[in-house]
C-alpha cells in the first residue's frame, strides 16, 4: 500500500501495462481492449461478452444518453468505444494515468479526446459533463472521496455518475500495493454515505459480487487451466497467472454497480 501518489502511479502502470498488452489477456478478453471482470450470467459464452454486457449494466442506469460524457479510468478505450454506442464520438472525453493505453484508445476512438490525467484531478471547469462512467478503477484512487468530489464537480445538475467498484478487506487496502489505505470501506452504508456526502444521489446500488467477481473467477480458473491441458500454459506460467485470483478470493468483500445523480 502507498499514499505517494507517484509511486501509486508507477505501480498501477507497470501492473496494468505489463498485463494489459501482454498476449495472454488480449487472447482472454477475445480481442478486445477490456480489463475488467464483466457481467456473467447463464451461457455468457466469453469475457468480451461479459464485459459488454457489463457497460450496458451501467448505460441502462442513464435513461437519456445524450450530451458530454466523461470515461474516468478508460484503460485501453474499449469502454470509450462502447460508450461511442450511444454518444457521438466528438462528445466523448477519455482519461488515464497510462500514455500506453491512452494511446491504443486514440487508435481504437479516434473521434473522442483522450488525456492524461488522474481521476482526483479532474482539469476539467465545473458543470462539464451530462453523464461521467467509471468501471473498475475507484479502488485505485487516492482517494475514492476525492474522485467523487471531482466527479460531482465537473457534472451538471442532474448529471449521472454511473460505475463499478470493488470493495477489499482492511489488510488488503493496508498491505496490498496498488491500493490506498484511506480507501477502506466496511460496509456498503458507509460506502453510500460516501455518495451522499460528495453532493451525489444514489437511485442504483447493485451488490454484484457474484455475476461480475465470482463468475469471473469461475470462468479465468477453469479458462487457464484448459489452456495448460493443452500445453499453452507451463506449469510455472499457470501458477503465475492464477495466484493473483486466488488472493482476491481471501480480500474481495463486493463488486457494486452504482448509478447515481447530481442533485439538480
Ligand atoms: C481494471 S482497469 C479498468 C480499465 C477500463 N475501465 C476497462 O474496464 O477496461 C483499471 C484502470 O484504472 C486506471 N487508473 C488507476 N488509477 C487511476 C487514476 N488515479 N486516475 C485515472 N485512471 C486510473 C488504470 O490505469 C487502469 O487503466
Amino acid at each position: 500500500m502507498t499514499d505517494n501518489p507517484a509511486k501509486l502511479a508507477e505501480s498501477v502502470n507497470a501492473f496494468y501495462d505489463e498485463a494489459m498488452f501482454g498476449p495472454r489477456l488480449l487472447k482472454y478478453y477475445a480481442g478486445s481492449e477490456y480489463t475488467n471482470f464483466g457481467y456473467w450470467e447463464a451461457g455468457t459464452a466469453d469475457a468480451k461478452t461479459a464485459c459488454d454486457a457489463l457497460m450496458a449494466r451501467l448505460l441502462g442506469f442513464i435513461p437519456d444518453k445524450k450530451g458530454q460524457v466523461l470515461d474516468v479510468a478508460c484503460g485501453k478505450g474499449e469502454t470509450t468505444r462502447y460508450i461511442a454506442r450511444h454518444y457521438d464520438e466528438a462528445d466523448i472525453n477519455a482519461i488515464n494515468i497510462s500514455e500506453r493505453q491512452l494511446a491504443r484508445g486514440r487508435e481504437i476512438v479516434p473521434g473522442a479526446r483522450f488525456q492524461m490525467m488522474d481521476a482526483t484531478q479532474l482539469e476539467f471547469p465545473d458543470a462539464s459533463f451530462d453523464a461521467v462512467v467509471c468501471v473498475e478503477a475507484a479502488f485505485h484512487f487516492n482517494t475514492r472521496e476525492r474522485f467523487l468530489r471531482e466527479a460531482c464537480r465537473v457534472l451538471k445538475p442532474g448529471g449521472y455518475l454511473v460505475l463499478s467498484d470493488i470493495l477489499v478487506d482492511d489488510s488488503a487496502e493496508r498491505e496490498h500495493a496498488r491500493r490506498v489505505p484511506d480507501n477502506y470501506v466496511p460496509d456498503l452504508d458507509v460506502y453510500r454515505r460516501l455518495f451522499e456526502e460528495a453532493g451525489l444521489v444514489i437511485d442504483h446500488l447493485e451488490d454484484a459480487t457474484e455475476a461480475c467477481w465470482k463468475n469471473h473467477y469461475r470462468h479465468i480458473t477453469r479458462y487457464a487451466h484448459e489452456a495448460y491441458l493443452h500445453g499453452d500454459f507451463t506449469l510455472e506460467a499457470l501458477q503465475h497467472a492464477l495466484r493473483p485470483y486466488y488472493e482476491r478470493v481471501r480480500y474481495i468483500q463486493h463488486y457494486v454497480l452504482v448509478g447515481a445523480r447530481k442533485q439538480p
